[in-house]
């Protein structure tokens, strides 16, 4: 480790497991993790030969809980959690029926009231950082990164931007400008804000809602302050169809997104499952990233995505909760549906390789922090990286009589997964600092 005030270090003691290469454990059975003032990892490694280096250092004994990277949930949707779970029917009557109404109705006072309880129900299922769709509304906008700054977590967060299909009343020859300007205005105050912690996420909807006009204004504004991109692409097979009737001269949905710039290593597309081998590949070359949302994906009844074939095309590929898509905030939730995604596409075809726990959980916390653009500083308990910790009881979630302690890395991350929840959640951290996670459905009644 490098030359440090031990005095101010401080640290967790634990079973300590990441991911740090796709389809690879590396696990510390006893492992101690030490981070410093600044909440930056200095030491990580057996505590057996830790410890000796650092005798006087405050390190909190977790064993025999697990301790890993913080989970990331790179797409979701705060105004829209209200509706989890609620809805049905395919992507876009839902989209009309149930949530441009919720988002028309998302102002500041709702805003007020709902997002201290999103940061912590996210916190609460082990969610240390997440990308964040908001509401049309600026006013709202600026209420959740409030929020986000006071409950710690680290976000990449923006404003929706819609105009040729909007929940506003903005005069049709005035939406756009208004659009671009309400994006720059939240952008330029508050991407970068505590030490990067914060990071704004330009957030065109997706190209079924806006006009290529503010689709390049988009592109121009998140290059201007090197700020991130979100939006949606291929989800369904009606919005592809709505997509080929707007833009006939582009050659695919991926064309669309290309002729306006939105392509590229700040971006971050949801879903991404009806794709051509082009459009894998143009995804591929230009260093776009995908937020793969399965359990979003079942409910609305999208399609399976091929992962594999995303993968070998070289997207980075994170995991997405895509709540209200999603019915819940859970990623251990997310990480199961990955895995059901896989083992039916393999009941259907033959030659699909199985997805195991460690592939999931890979996804959703070095993958995330991939399709975020936050591999410095989050994603795997590396030294130099933030701390951004997890720290999990699988005993809670585990069946009577289970031999937890007994279990290897595989089989415990593997519990996990498959029964997983905020029950076993003892403790989240990002930069070392400490969340709220008091589960908000435990604490009812
Ligand atoms: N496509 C455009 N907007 C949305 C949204 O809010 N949720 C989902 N799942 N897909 C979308
Ligand atoms: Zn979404």
């Amino acid at each position: 480790m490098s030359p440090t005030d031990t005095t101010e270090l401080t640290g967790l003691r634990g079973r300590m497991i990441h991911a740090p290469v796709y389809g690879a454990l590396e696990e510390w059975r006893d492992g101690v993790v030490l981070w410093d003032g600044a909440g930056r990892i200095v030491d990580v490694g057996h505590a057996a030969s830790l410890l000796p280096r650092h005798p006087d250092v405050r390190i909190d004994d977790m064993r025999p809980a697990l301790v890993l990277p913080g989970l990331i949930d790179a797409h979701t949707h705060l105004p829209q959690y209200p509706a989890a779970g609620a809805g049905s029917g395919d992507l876009l009557p839902w989209l009309h029926r149930n949530i441009f109404p919720m988002e028309r109705r998302f102002r500041a006072a709702e805003a007020e009231a709902l997002a201290p309880l999103f940061f912590r129900d996210l916190a609460a299922n082990g969610t240390t950082t997440a990308g964040i769709y908001l509401a049309v509304w600026e006013d709202s906008a600026e209420v959740c990164f409030q929020h986000a700054e006071a409950a710690g977590l680290r976000v990449s967060m923006g404003k929706v931007m819609m105009d040729d299909e909007t929940y506003s009343d903005t005069a049709p020859t005035r939406v756009i400008d208004q659009s671009l300007e309400e994006t720059d205005r939240l952008c330029r105050k508050w991407h970068g804000q505590d030490g990067g912690r914060i990071r704004y996420a330009v957030s065109p909807r997706f190209a079924v809602a806006c006009s290529l006009a503010l689709m390049r204004g988009a592109a121009e504004i998140a290059a201007w302050y090197d700020a991130g991109i979100q939006t949606h692409l291929s989800e369904n097979i009606d919005e592809l169809k709505a997509i080929a009737d707007r833009f006939p001269d582009a050659l695919d949905y991926t064309d669309v997104y290309a002729r306006c710039g939105l392509l590229g290593p700040r971006t971050v597309m949801g879903h991404a499952i009806h794709l051509s081998d082009r459009e894998r590949e143009t995804l591929g070359v230009t260093g776009t990233r995908v937020a793969h949302c399965p359990t979003s994906n079942f409910y609305l009844a999208s399609g399976m995505m091929a992962l594999d074939a995303l993968r070998t095309a070289g997207v980075a590929v994170g995991l997405g909760s895509d709540v209200a898509g999603g019915p819940d905030l859970n990623m251990w939730r997310v990480m199961r549906g990955a895995i059901e995604t896989r083992n039916a596409r393999s009941a259907l075809t033959k030659g699909v390789a199985p997805l195991l726990a460690r592939h999931a959980f890979h996804l959703a916390t070095l993958g995330g922090a991939q399709a975020l653009g936050v591999t410095d500083t989050a994603g795997s308990l590396a030294e130099g990286k933030e701390a951004d910790i997890l720290v999990v009881d699988p005993s809670a979630v585990a069946p009577p009589e289970a031999a937890v302690e007994a279990m290897d890395a595989d089989e415990v991350l593997s519990l996990c997964v498959w029964r997983g929840d905020d029950r076993m959640t003892v403790a989240a951290y990002v930069r070392g600092r400490k969340l709220d996670v008091r589960s908000l459905n435990l604490e009812v009644g």
